[in-house]
């Protein structure tokens, strides 16, 4: 997960708790409090968007994640919503970057 500062960090990911990229950022204290998660993970803030790196298969996009990125500032053809993206195996290996804050 490369930061808003851009500092890269490795992360351990637990895929037993449920838990999404965006509380794992939270979790790992990688984007200021209050800065992302701004609506608790409902895709209705873009807070939490990020942009992938690497070519790791993802889950498709639903129909909210896909309408709040078509509003969202800075958003990129590889941009998603980290709340969105469920911590599975299938994401090992995974890179992020997150955007910019706003
Ligand atoms: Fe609001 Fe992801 S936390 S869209």
């Amino acid at each position: 997960i490369t930061d808003r500062d851009g500092v890269t960090h490795t992360v351990q990911a637990p895929t037993d708790m449920a838990m999404n990229i965006m509380e794992l950022v939270r979790a790992y204290e990688l984007a200021p409090e209050g800065t992302i998660g701004v609506c608790g993970g409902m895709a209705m803030c873009a807070s939490c968007q990020c942009y992938v790196l690497n070519d790791v298969p993802l889950p498709e996009m639903g129909p909210d994640e896909d309408a709040m990125l078509a509003e969202a500032f800075y958003v990129k053809p590889n941009s998603r919503l980290g709340c969105q993206l469920n911590i599975t195996d299938e994401l090992e290996g995974l890179a992020i970057e997150l955007a910019p804050e706003y």
